[in-house]
């Protein structure tokens, strides 16, 4: 008889594709995806390190899950991601109760773990320090069927001074092009219209194979080998970001014109003890590459505030630059102190109740620069990829531009998975509203299209 698995997931991306592999890899051996992890015979946490605050969070979705797993004879609950990579044999210390401790570079042998686990009386644990070199391509249930997550570089090369990520990734190790390309096609006879190139790092993707490459390459044969509509990739580092890869994204008319670049800090001094390896000049090039080359692309950024020894001028530094370069949209964060990172114990730490004040007045800025780019979109018209119904008002659907923007719009629910026309109406900081093109329409702008043409 089948058993039953839920997966929660924290955390990145990277962590989503995880959560889809480990549901491939136990389908084969008999488990079926549940959306009730009350009635799950696995439940499966895929953990979050990357600040204190998502940690939190896992112990006490486990307290709830404890209940769960004794209500229920034979249930078991399993721990992944970077957290168990991390802790390892501690983590059942902390919580004797979990049945098994599997980290982020031994994915392929859950299956294995999980029969192992059924049949122990005490907690399986098992993390490598490493991927393997002969890592196999992995089964994957994929939980969009419209966009999908493919990952391209594991790990991170990088030591920025706060960052717990190349302790829990590992170093870097991209996947070679043509499997990827192999992988890509399949999803595209699939009926899959985009694809999300994964990675820490992805700018860095190409320098450890033989022989070398860069992203742009990929995407430019992504482009040429598959028949996919659209590509994006995430994350880059700005230190990466080389002009080849952002001219190949120009000539590439698949390739989306989204940038996620992370620059973390608006000051040389804070950059330079993060040890992010640019200043802030060097970054704003960058963007003016972008921005010389593709004008309509967006560029979105992740920032931290009250890094330990950043001063109030400092700080305004950061704010500054948001207004300067206009970023579409910013992921901000609070500093977290995290182990094995050499700024968690420098002495001159920023008070908790600082970084929230610092932290409540760059989101201010954030979303009000977010709306003045945002209102750069209304009365156009734009491609959308459609994702599904709005969870938040169920009367709209909901689907994104090639820029990621967030677009919900009144339309059938038959649209999902569909690229369609919308017309911009409203914008607020966080998305857009407009309406759907219908073929009246599109003759129309068709016939505005042309006869701005012909008077050129
Ligand atoms: N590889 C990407 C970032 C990956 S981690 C890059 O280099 O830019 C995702 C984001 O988490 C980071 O961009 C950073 O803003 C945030 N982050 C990482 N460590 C953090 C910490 N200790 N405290 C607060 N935010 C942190
Ligand atoms: Fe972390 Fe820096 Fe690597 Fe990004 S580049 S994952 S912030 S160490
Ligand atoms: Fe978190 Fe691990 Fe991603 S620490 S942000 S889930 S790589």
């Amino acid at each position: 008889m089948s058993k039953s698995v839920y997966v929660e997931t924290f955390g990145c991306q990277m962590n989503k594709s995880d959560s889809e592999h480990m549901l491939g890899l136990l389908d084969e051996i008999g488990y079926v995806q549940t959306d009730s992890v009350k009635k799950a015979d696995l439940m499966i946490l895929n953990t979050c390190a990357i600040r204190e605050n998502a940690e939190d969070k896992l112990y006490s979705y486990l307290g709830v899950w404890r209940r769960y797993k004794d209500a229920r004879p034979g249930a078991m609950i399993a721990v992944g991601g970077c957290v168990a990579q991390d802790s390892g044999e501690n983590f059942v210390k902390r919580v004797p109760y979990v049945d098994l401790v599997f980290g982020t570079h031994n994915l392929h042998r859950l299956p294995e773990l999980v029969m192992q686990a059924s049949k122990s009386d005490v907690p399986v644990v098992e993390v490598y320090q490493e991927l393997p070199d002969d890592l196999p391509e992995l089964p994957v249930i994929r939980q969009n069927p419209h966009s999908a997550f493919v990952s391209i570089i594991y790990g991170c090369d990088y030591n920025c001074t706060y960052c717990i990520v190349p302790y829990v990734r590992g170093r870097e190790k991209s996947r070679e092009p043509q499997v990827l390309l192999n992988e890509i096609q399949e999803l595209s006879d699939a009926d899959y219209k985009e694809v999300i190139l994964l990675g820490q790092n992805v700018t860095a993707y190409g320098h450890d194979l033989n022989p070398v490459t860069h992203l742009g390459e990929l995407i430019e044969l992504v482009d040429a080998k598959t028949d996919i509509k659209r590509i994006r990739f995430l994350t880059g580092h700005p230190r990466d970001l080389k002009v080849e890869i952002i001219d190949s994204i120009k000539r590439t008319p698949t390739a989306c014109e989204y940038f996620h670049i992370p620059i973390q800090a608006g000051d040389n001094r804070t950059l330079r003890r993060m040890a992010r390896g640019y200043q802030v000049d060097f970054y704003k090039r960058v963007v003016e590459q972008i921005r010389d080359r593709i004008p309509n692309a967006a560029i979105t950024t992740d920032l931290i505030v009250g890094f330990p020894g950043e001063t109030e001028e400092e700080f305004l530094n950061t704010i500054r630059l948001v207004e300067e370069l206009a970023f579409d949209a910013c992921n901000t964060a609070a500093y977290s102190p995290r182990p094995h990172t050499p700024s968690a114990n420098w002495p001159d730490q920023v008070s908790e109740h600082e970084k929230n004040e610092r932290l409540r007045m760059l989101n201010t800025v954030v979303s009000e620069v977010s709306l003045r780019c945002n209102k750069r979109y209304l009365g156009r018209t734009y491609d959308v990829l459609v994702e599904g119904r709005s969870e938040r008002n169920p009367e709209r659907m909901t689907g994104r531009t090639r820029t990621n923007k967030l677009v919900n719009f009144e339309g059938d629910e038959s649209l999902t998975g569909q690229l369609v026309d919308v017309e911009i109406t409203a914008a607020n900081p966080w998305a857009l509203r407009g309406r759907l093109l219908n073929q009246q329409d599109k003759q129309d702008l068709k016939g505005v299209h042309e006869c701005a043409l012909s008077h050129n």
